[in-house]
């Protein structure tokens, strides 16, 4: 059981490279194994939601080989429809795009439903929607998810999304690449990450247009071919590092990043009074730690980000005035909340919004990791807090930040991470997911 010890109350100063994205791999790597050779994939992230996704491959027969720093190469020409290890797709909310990669390749799949969530509900509907228009029979039943083509392949058709989603966009997608014919999909989500898994699978013969836009047209191809493919920066783990450095002050160029997927980000944080400067590939921040309250939404791209949600309101906890943030993609994204306020801050939640009351400093405290960016924010707290902060539970935060702690560690903050003996009669996570 690893835990982080921060001393905070130290200005963060230097460079931080950014890892490929996050929510584009983890889409990528099921979507391989609908490939006919050997994808290489670089700048691929080093985090435990990416390596748990290439156990699964492998155990389905894929050869996987790590050939660099980030690189990895994927063979999936000698998979064959086979039982995947249930217990791994559990832990991971990102197995559900093995439903549209099986379906493609092998016209059948068999998945667990995906596990437990820490923000509210979480339904697949939208993408059963997708599965059972482009002409598969699903059932859950026990926990699982199997989906069976009729004939054995899938046929292109006509969707519209009743919600944006993202997971649904990339799985109908994923999915119609491969079914006969011609599928629309309308009302889809317009994330970077979604381009980035639309390029990915052009790269290897797909035909897919209008990722990136609200309606997308992917006409199914026979087979898709082996290649190389790079992925995008990860523009959450960067926003992240944005926070970081408005919140504890100093000076920070965020790296290896592309600007405009930033921009709703950016534009928030200079409306708090953070200076920005925008480079090629690069945003330098720059704070004095004395920030303004600000009021935001979160909403699908290009709105402000729900993932950044709990780390720019650590930063607003800091700030001078009354923040009011309403949360409008997740029921129940607040839960960190209760852990901030551990170190002193004052917010107060109602359903989905957040009143923030900025206080001049946060106090040191045993605080828990409650997902991914709920575990980033209470790190930013900690770096921020006068005294010492210990985060527990710091697994989430290792299934979506690449070398967190090193990362930060390069900045000048204080921060370890050691391993601590378990805590008794608690069983390991199954069931909670990240991402
Ligand atoms: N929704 C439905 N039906 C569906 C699918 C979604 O009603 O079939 C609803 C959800 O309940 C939610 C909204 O639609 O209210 C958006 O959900 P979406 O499907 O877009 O989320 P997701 O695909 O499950 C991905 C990311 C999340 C991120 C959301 C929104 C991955 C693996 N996860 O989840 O990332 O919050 O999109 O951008 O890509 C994270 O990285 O920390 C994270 C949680």
């Amino acid at each position: 059981m690893d835990k982080y010890i921060i001393h905070g109350g130290k200005p963060l100063y230097g460079e931080v490279e950014i890892s490929g994205a996050k929510n584009a791999a983890v889409a990528i790597i099921p979507a391989a194994l609908m490939v006919d050779g050997v994808c290489r994939i670089e700048n691929l992230p080093q985090i435990s939601d990416t390596e748990t996704l290439l156990t699964i491959l492998s155990h389905l027969g894929a050869k996987v080989r790590a050939v660099a720093r980030s690189t990895v190469e994927i063979d999936c020409t000698n998979v064959r429809y086979t039982d995947a290890p249930y217990d791994m797709m559990r832990r991971i909310r990102a197995s559900y795009y093995l439903i549209g990669s099986m379906l493609g390749r092998f016209g059948a799949a068999k998945t667990t439903m995906p596990g437990g969530c820490n923000f509210g509900v979480r339904p697949i509907d939208q993408h059963i929607k997708g599965m059972t228009s482009l002409g598969a029979q699903v059932d859950i039943h026990g926990g699982f998810i199997t989906a069976q083509a009729k004939n054995g392949r899938l046929k292109g058709a006509n969707i519209y999304l009743d919600k944006v989603s993202v997971g649904a966009t990339m799985n109908i997608m994923i999915a119609a690449a491969m079914a006969d014919g011609v599928s629309i999909i309308e009302n889809v989500a317009r994330e970077p990450h979604i381009v980035d898994v639309a390029n990915f699978l052009n790269s290897m013969g797909a035909d897919i247009r209008g990722a990136g836009t609200n309606t997308i047209k992917v006409r199914g191809v026979r087979r898709l071919h082996g290649g190389t493919y790079c992925l995008i920066p990860d523009q959450i783990e960067a926003g992240t590092y944005m926070a970081a450095a408005a919140a504890a002050g100093g000076e920070v160029k965020v790296r290896n990043i592309i600007p405009k997927h930033m921009d709703c980000i950016t534009a928030k944080f200079r409306e708090m009074g953070v200076d920005i400067v925008e480079y090629e590939d690069a945003l330098l921040v720059r704070s004095s730690g004395k920030l303004r309250a600000v009021n935001l939404k979160t909403l699908p791209y290009p709105g402000f980000p729900t993932d950044m949600q709990p780390q720019i309101s650590t930063v607003l906890a800091l700030a001078q005035g009354t923040s009011i943030v309403t949360e409008g993609v997740w029921d129940n994204r607040f839960k960190y909340v209760n852990e901030l306020r551990k170190m002193g801050a004052a917010i107060t939640v109602d359903g989905r919004t957040a009143v923030i009351e900025g206080v001049p400093r946060f106090s040191g405290a045993p605080v828990a990791a409650c997902d991914l960016r709920a575990g980033a924010a209470v790190v930013i707290a900690g770096l921020c807090a006068a005294g010492t902060t210990e985060v527990e539970d710091v697994h989430y935060i290792e299934r979506g930040y690449e070398d967190f702690v090193g990362k930060l560690r390069s900045l000048g903050a204080d921060i370890v991470c050691i391993t601590a003996p378990d805590r008794p009669h608690e069983p390991a996570p199954i069931t909670a997911t990240a991402g």
